[in-house]
């Protein structure tokens, strides 16, 4: 099988090249803009491979996806490139809107227009799987306002509720891969997932953040008081997962997948800080607190800020339809893929320094109200 990935230089696009590179004998084409967030250098383990190449485009550039159709006849497509960060869509939807919706919109006509021609043996076989978010649902109902919502979760019957820009651009996205399907019969599958972490995630999200501020001793921000609910999955039972779904998976099915693991922000970050302490502890890094004082303990360094606007407070996935259906479960449980997290980022701090290229400095983006 050909694999034509989209946004593989990306953290999870790069997780699920390696993982079929490594883990299989399908040949993958990388579509990727190489946006800040995209960077081949976590692609070093697999790039050498003869089942491995990468195209440079932009997916909004049409003339650009049809040369890589036509040069590559992938037999699936799997569309995870996108802009991802929810902070920089406060700032600045305008990207969002083009990669996310009519990004996806060109990669649908593309695939569509290349699907049609495919021959009677092939097109029956071909599947375009769009990678999205447990965000396009909204959020939930928090513990601490309502006795029963742990029993609430997100289904793939949940309506869609999005509540940021990034979310909504997601939505969006979701709902065009529907209608190709619905429409013009193009053999669709959509995931929605919950927030992962693990190797090779830019350090503008909570937990690379969280590590590298920490081992510089700098503060360590908390929005709000920190109550928010993510259900954590690490980033290769993601890859596992969607490598399953693109196999296994029925046309026309939405599959929910989450890590079991709903944990308060502030408890990641406290568990982040209680790993550092283990693992390299800031007396032998020569860390002083904001009083001048030696560090003792990284949680010293948390630090409350103004929560981010319409922050959504609680998501919590229901993952049985791709257990039952497709016998995926999650292999990693909270605490082991941290311990992993923590130790990937000790030994490859040269990796953050490389990714972050002067555009962004681990500053706080998204405040604006
Ligand atoms: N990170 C999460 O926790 C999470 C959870 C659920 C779903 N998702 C979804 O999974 C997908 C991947 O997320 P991620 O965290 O790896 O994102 P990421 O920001 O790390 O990577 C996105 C990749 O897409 C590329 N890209 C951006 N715009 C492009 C364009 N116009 N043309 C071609 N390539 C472009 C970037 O260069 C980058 O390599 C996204 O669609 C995201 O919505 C992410």
């Amino acid at each position: 099988m050909k694999l034509l990935v989209t946004g593989g230089a990306g953290f999870i696009g790069s997780a699920v090249i390696r993982h079929i590179i490594q883990h299989s004998q399908d040949a993958v084409v990388n579509v990727d803009k190489l946006t800040y967030a995209g960077n081949l250098e976590s692609l070093t383990a697999i790039s050498d491979s003869s089942r491995y190449r990468f195209e440079h485009v932009d997916i909004c550039d049409r003339v650009a996806l049809d040369k890589v159709f036509a040069d590559h006849q992938p037999d699936v497509v799997m569309h995870l490139a996108a802009e991802s960060h929810v902070d920089r869509s406060i700032d600045g939807p305008a990207d969002f809107i083009q990669t996310n919706i009519v990004g996806t919109y060109q990669l649908l006509e593309a695939a569509r227009a290349y699907w049609l021609n495919l021959d009677q043996q092939r097109k029956p076989c071909f599947r375009f799987h769009h990678i999205s978010t447990d965000e396009v649902y909204g959020d939930l109902p928090h513990p601490s306002d309502c006795a029963l919502a742990a029993e609430q979760l997100f289904t793939e019957q949940t309506p869609y509720a999005p509540s940021s820009p990034y979310s909504a651009s997601k939505a969006s996205s979701d709902h065009l891969v529907r209608a190709w399907q619905r429409t013009y019969g193009l053999p669709t599958i959509i995931t929605n997932c919950s927030n992962n972490y693990g190797p090779y995630h830019f350090p503008e999200k909570l937990i690379p953040l969280v590590i590298l501020n920490a081992l510089e001793g700098k503060p360590l921000p908390i929005y709000g008081t920190g109550d928010q609910i993510r259900d954590w999955l690490y980033v290769e039972d993601h890859a596992r997962a969607l490598y399953t779904v693109i196999r296994q998976g029925r046309v026309g099915a939405t599959y929910n997948i989450g890590g079991h693991n709903e944990k308060q922000n502030i408890e990641v970050v406290r568990s982040i800080c209680a790993l550092l302490d283990e693992l390299a502890p800031a007396s032998d890094r020569h860390l002083t607190a904001a009083d001048g004082s030696p560090l003792t303990h990284y949680a010293s360094l948390l630090t409350h800020v103004a929560d981010r606007p319409g922050h959504d407070r609680r998501y919590a996935i229901d993952a049985s339809k791709i257990q039952q259906e497709l016998n995926w479960v999650p292999t990693e449980t909270f605490e082991s893929g941290l311990r992993k997290t923590v130790q990937w980022y000790l030994e490859n701090l040269a990796w953050c320094q490389r990714v972050q290229d002067g555009s962004y400095q681990r500053q706080r983006l998204g405040a604006q109200q």
